[in-house]
This record gives structure tokens, sequence and C-alpha cells, in this order.
């Protein structure tokens, strides 16, 4: 629409379309954990536990208001405690809670609780962001540490693993504390079920899960397992960041981004791209996908469809490791001759030019499926159907028939995923108004207004809980 001025734009936008391009190609250089790999989690509100009469937390009515939601938080002491200071999905994701805080003039601190695998370089310049941005970066183990959390309106423990920190370093505190300490957790693998780390959590005022399958799957895991009883639960799907969709709401930017890459693997425009982008390993489901794709290839030989070039991309490699299932991955396309459409790229936090450039995403995450799947809502804002599992996160997101197809885990789910392949190579309108509408869902559902507002319902009620507890 009628923008302000029309210099500026286009100066501001060449700028930024060369800093993504610049991006681009420095992280496929530098290998940076993917962020769409660990946080899969999902955040459509809810509460998942019935309580008795509680008082009414703002409705969403007041989505529409002028007023940012969260400004209740103003002036409001707040402690993130981050089991790692990096580069993957559950700190990135604690760093823009951090952010949306500040912007609403919350004091904000963080502490970083274990080492992190990354480089100081990697933590260095995130501290430096959020020093920045005006938040407090303390260490985990200080008495500033113990003293913030004593003082604080809230304590937001982020994933499972971050609970060894309270008995670690409040020791006698902990009680004190629990009444106003919100947990977000984003995993539900097997090894974060230890007592060691979540035993306090029966005792906190909630716990804030990504999807509402990771919720039900805590909930049984913590009685079947251990014996303890979630808190109060709330579910809250994540949001698309402003800066993703300012580049997935900006067809020239899209352009310029698409024929760069495209041209980088040897694709032409015309081809037609599927990819997976998320960290290469087994539960990710490459090699499931590569089968698929193996196999929708051979089905379009045998049935003589009329289709454009096909070929696929894995983005999220890790070229160094050489692990065992990256070898396998390469040794199945060379046996089956198809290097020249199948194309490795690696693991990058920059997702945005690759979803400018392919034209459908695989989602083919196994066993449980993703916490949420992150690169899911990303993608349909970039208006890519989606071709996901029916499992976990992906199920809440991806509307099956209507955004994307879903076909079964495991190798059942080859054929399936083979045929739904062949399905979107030969029908482009189909494929075209599935994009549209993922891109609708987005923004019906999955942006960071929408998921502001549902962390402002959660902290509203956290707080109100804890001020009845602590009696103040
Ligand atoms: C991928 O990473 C490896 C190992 O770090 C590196 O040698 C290679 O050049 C990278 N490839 C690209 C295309 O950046
Ligand atoms: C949780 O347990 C219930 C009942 O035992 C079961 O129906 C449900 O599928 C389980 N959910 C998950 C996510 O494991
Ligand atoms: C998704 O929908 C297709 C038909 O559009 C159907 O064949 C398939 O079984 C559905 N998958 C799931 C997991 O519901």
């Amino acid at each position: 629409m009628a923008k302000p001025s029309v210099g500026w734009n286009n100066t501001f936008q060449k700028r930024w379309i060369l800093m993504l391009l610049a991006i681009f190609s420095i992280s496929t250089a530098i290998v940076i954990v993917i962020r769409a790999s660990s946080v899969s989690c999902d955040p459509q509100f809810e509460r998942t536990t019935t309580t008795d009469n509680r008082i009414q937390v703002p409705t969403t009515t007041q989505i529409g208001n002028v007023k940012d939601p969260l400004s209740f938080m103003k002036s409001k002491l707040v402690l993130l405690v981050s089991h790692e200071l990096s580069l993957s999905g559950g700190p990135l994701l604690l760093m823009e809670l951090a952010f949306l805080l500040r912007s609403v003039g919350a004091n904000v601190v963080w502490i970083t609780n274990q080492k992190t695998s990354e480089t100081d370089e990697v933590v260095y310049s995130l501290e430096h962001k959020m020093l920045h941005r005006g938040v407090q970066v303390y260490s985990a183990k200080g008495q500033e540490a113990v003293d913030t959390a004593l003082k604080a309106d809230l304590v937001v423990l982020n994933t499972a693993v971050a609970g060894k920190w309270l008995d670690a370093i409040l020791k006698d505190n902990v009680p004190c504390v629990l009444p106003k300490v919100l947990w977000w957790i984003h995993e539900m693998r097997g090894h974060y079920f230890k007592v060691e780390y979540v035993k306090h959590l029966p005792l906190v005022a909630g716990a804030m899960i990504d999807s509402h399958t990771t919720a039900q799957y805590w909930k049984n895991r913590t009685r079947e397992r251990l014996g303890i009883k979630m808190p109060e639960t709330y579910v809250v799907h994540l949001g698309n960041s402003k800066e993703l969709m300012s580049v997935a709401e900006d067809s020239v930017a899209k352009r310029v981004l698409r024929e760069h890459v495209r041209e980088s693997l040897g694709v032409r425009n015309e081809d037609i791209l599927f990819a997976i982008i998320n960290s290469v390993s087994r539960g990710k489901g490459q090699d499931l996908f590569l089968r698929s794709f193996y196999e929708s290839l051979q089905l379009i030989q045998d049935q003589k469809l009329q289709v454009p070039l096909m070929h696929a991309v894995i983005v999220g490699s890790d070229m160094n490791a050489q692990t065992k299932f990256e070898t396998e991955l390469r040794t199945f396309v060379t046996e089956k001759k198809i290097q020249d459409r199948v194309h490795f790229v690696n693991k990058t936090l920059t997702v945005a030019p690759y979803l400018a450039a392919i034209d459908v995403l695989v989602q083919n995450s196994q066993a449980r499926g993703e916490c949420f799947g992150r690169i899911t809502i990303e993608a349909m804002a970039f208006q890519l159907p989606v071709l996901g599992t029916a499992a976990g996160g992906t199920t809440e997101i991806v509307v099956n028939g209507s955004t994307g197809l879903l076909h079964p885990t495991g190798k059942e789910g080859i054929a399936p995923l083979a045929k739904s392949i062949v399905k979107l190579a030969t029908h482009v309108e189909r494929r075209l108004t599935m994009g549209k509408k993922g891109y609708e869902r987005v923004k019906e559902m999955f942006m960071e207004q929408h998921m502001s507002n549902r962390i402002a319902l959660v902290l509203t009620d956290v707080l109100r809980k804890s001020k009845t507890h602590l009696g103040s």
C-alpha cells in the first residue's frame, strides 16, 4: 500500500537484500546450528488442566488494541534462565522473549546455566546483542543471580535441563522462588524426563509448552515415568518474527534470493525444488525423504508424466562431522545415480534465502515428530505447501489437504510421501493454492503478535498466582 517515502524504501530494501545475501554467503561457509532443529513446540493458548474458579484473564479481543499485550510487564523484574547461550532454537526463542519484554519496559536479566557448545565468538556476539537491547547478563553462579531470583516478579526457566540450576544455585531459597517460576519446555525426548531436572515441576506456577501434543506427552511421561504431576500447563504456539515476515512479504527480495540460491545449486527457475530444512539426523527423516524422492522420480518415469525437472535439497548437513548417517545419505544418492538431482547444503541459521528459492517444504520428522517445528510456519509464510509427517506439532500447523499433505511416520510413509511429491509436481495450481492457504493460516495464527498475546495471557495468570501465593 501507500508507503511514506518511496526513495527511502528502495534504498532500505536494497540495503537489506544485500545484507541477507552477505549473511547467506557467510553462513554457507560457517557451520551454525539450524534454528528450526531444536524448537518444535507450538502455541495455541490453552489450559490443558482444568482448575477451580479462577479469575478471568484478559481475552484475545484485546488483540486489535494499540496497546502492546505485554505492556503490563512494564517495570517488572524478569529473570531468564537459559540452559545455554547458542544459536539453537531454545535460547533464540528465549532471546525473542527477552526483547519483547524489553520493548514494553520490563527489567530483564539473563543468566546462562551451562557451558555452551558454541564458540566464544557466538556467545560474545549474542551477549553483545542482549546488552545492546538493555538486557542485563549475569553469571548464573554469582550472588547477583540469587538476589535477582529472590527479587524478581517472574523467573522463566528455559527447557527441562535448566531445572538443574534451581538446587545448585538457590539452595535453601528454592521454595521462595518456585511460586514465580514459569517453565518453558520445547522438547520431548526421553532423556529430559530425569528427576534431577524436573523434580520441582509440580510446584512451579506454570509450564508453557509449544504444542498440545507435546503437552500431552509431558503429562503422560511425568506421571508414568516419574510419578509427578505437571503444574498448570499452557500451550503457546510460536509465531514468525517480523524480520522473517518482512522478507516473506517482499516479492523483490524473494526473487533476488531465489535466483541467487538456485544459481548456486545449479537449479533452473522452471525446475521444481523440494527441500527439507533441519539438522541432518535420523530423527529428522532425511533418509526416508530421499527414498520417497527417488520413488517419485520412478513413478513419473513409469507413468510418463509431464512434469518439470525435479530437484531435492537437504539443508542442514554438517560436512565436517562425516557421521554414519550423513555418509548413508550420500551413498544412497550415488547408488541411485541422482547426484544431479539432490543437493546438500551446510547447516545455516539463515533460512530465508532457501525458503525463497524452493517450491515445497518437506517436514519429515520421525517418531513423535516435532515439538512444534518452527520451519513449518516459516515456510508457510513464504507461501509454500508443506508435506509433513502426521506427528507432533506438525499436525497442529498443517491442515491436511488444505495447506499441505500429511503422511505417516516410518517406512509406511515412504510411498505416501512419494505420491504427494508427484501430486504437487503435477498440479501447479493445487500447489500454489496450498501455499496461499498456508500463508493465510500463518497470518491468522502464527505471527509474533499472536505469540505475544498468548504469552501475555500466561504471564498475567502466573503473576496473579504467585502474588496470591507469596501474599504480596
Ligand atoms: C560446508 O562445510 C564444510 C565444513 O565446514 C566446508 O568445508 C564447506 O566448504 C562448506 N560448504 C559450503 C558450500 O559452504
Ligand atoms: C497419553 O496417554 C493417553 C492415555 O493413556 C493416550 O491416549 C495418549 O495418546 C497419550 N498421549 C501421548 C502424547 O503420549
Ligand atoms: C491426508 O489427506 C489425504 C487426502 O487428501 C489422505 O489420503 C491422507 O490419509 C490424509 N493423511 C492423514 C494423516 O490424515
